[in-house]
């Protein structure tokens, strides 16, 4: 799904240029930190999640969004499928026209959960799957991940048979994979995905440091996971290499091209379209500001157009008018922020 599908290219180029007040058109929302796995690169598995929303709860803020614009939902986590009531949220969203997606590890994909979702309208599902094979089982600490993921997929494509959902592949390129990327062109054979992403592994350098010299052996097992999986300068240039021969050769849509291939950021524009909601009602304006300095308002205690239009979220934005440090090695919204730099252009020539 392209921001075109649900996003006018002159609607974008008149927020984008401060004409027209923002809207948070994309929310991601992280409805738990709960998880079935135990990645390496990744230290969620590890937080504490309490006090998350109940499902009428999220209801009532989904009514609250539709009226401010709001027009798709990625739902995150945490594993988001561990909270059983999913699929009526996401029926929730269907009801109220608004476009639903979902990350998953794809555990939970049993055939019940497939027709759930079909069912409740989902239009997007990006399953992680960091190797076509059981490398992907290393990496995820859980032993049949691999096969159960493809068995899932295989799954929902018998059961959606209009291709109502998209299925995209989301894999993290790091140390213990970054050889099998030419292997995912087979992967296409045994199962039928629609695109891939091959995300850059994005580890807190310092913060691992931190943790694997201090004391506390809860959070050391994290530190040393993580930085187990950094790739060296010379695995990168690799990498890169492989990325642009997948793209060659494969007939698939990857969806980070400009990504994978790395250029710095002029400006981020997601932050006038986009935000992310935490398990704990915190608002964050994208998933690389999430440390409580950088929460913008809660929305158990506010509505969510006061935290969204409200004096910490105009000054965050002013803040990134001039390149904030913080962005500078972001590609998360590579292509969307390249794409609205070239409307802006061609709308001022
Ligand atoms: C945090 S997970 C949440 C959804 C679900 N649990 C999953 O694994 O797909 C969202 C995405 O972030 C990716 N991810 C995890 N750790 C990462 C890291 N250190 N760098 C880049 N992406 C990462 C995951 O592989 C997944 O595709
Ligand atoms: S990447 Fe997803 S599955 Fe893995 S630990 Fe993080 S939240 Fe869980
Ligand atoms: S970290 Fe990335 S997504 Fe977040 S505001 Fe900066 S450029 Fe945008």
């Amino acid at each position: 799904m392209k921001i075109t599908d649900y996003l006018g290219e002159k609607e974008i180029v008149s927020i984008a240029t401060n004409k027209t007040i923002p809207k948070p058109i994309d929310i991601e929302w992280r409805l738990t930190w709960k998880c079935n796995a135990k990645c390496k690169m990744c230290s969620i598995w590890k937080f504490k999640s309490k006090n998350e929303f109940s499902t009428n709860l999220i209801k009532k803020k989904i009514r609250e969004l539709k009226k401010i614009g709001t027009r798709k939902i990625l739902f995150s986590g945490g594993e988001p499928l561990v909270r059983k009531d999913l699929p009526k949220i996401i029926a929730y969203c269907s009801k109220q026209g608004i476009i639903s997606e979902m990350n998953t590890n794809g555990l939970l994909l049993s055939s019940r959960m497939c027709r759930l979702l079909v069912t409740a309208g989902l239009k997007k599902v990006n399953v992680s799957l960091d190797a076509p094979n059981e490398i992907h089982d290393e990496i995820r600490n859980v032993k049949g991940l691999f096969k159960k993921v493809i068995l899932g997929l295989k799954n929902l494509r018998k059961i959606d048979k209009k291709k109502q959902i998209w299925i995209n592949i989301n894999t993290v390129i790091m140390k213990q994979n970054y050889n099998s990327i030419l292997k995912f062109l087979k992967l296409k054979e045994i199962v039928d995905f629609d695109s891939i992403n091959f995300i850059p592994v994005k580890i807190n350098t310092a913060w691992v440091k931190k943790l694997k010299k201090g004391n506390d052996s809860y959070w050391k097992e994290v530190a040393e996971n993580m930085s187990d999986c950094v790739l060296s300068k010379k695995e990168e240039k690799r990498a890169k290499e492989l990325i642009k021969k997948f793209k060659n050769k494969a007939n698939l849509i990857l969806v980070n091209e400009k990504e994978a291939l790395i250029k710095p950021l002029k400006r981020c524009f997601a932050i006038f379209f986009h935000t992310v909601i935490q398990p704990s009602g915190d608002v964050v304006p994208c998933c690389y500001f999430s440390k409580k300095e950088s929460v913008l308002g809660n929305i158990i205690n506010q509505d969510f157009k006061s935290v969204w239009l409200g004096e910490k979220y105009v000054k965050f934005r002013d803040s990134l008018k001039n390149n904030n440090p913080s962005c500078v090695k972001c590609f998360r919204y590579s292509n969307l922020n390249k794409f609205v730099e070239e409307l802006i252009l061609d709308a001022e020539t």
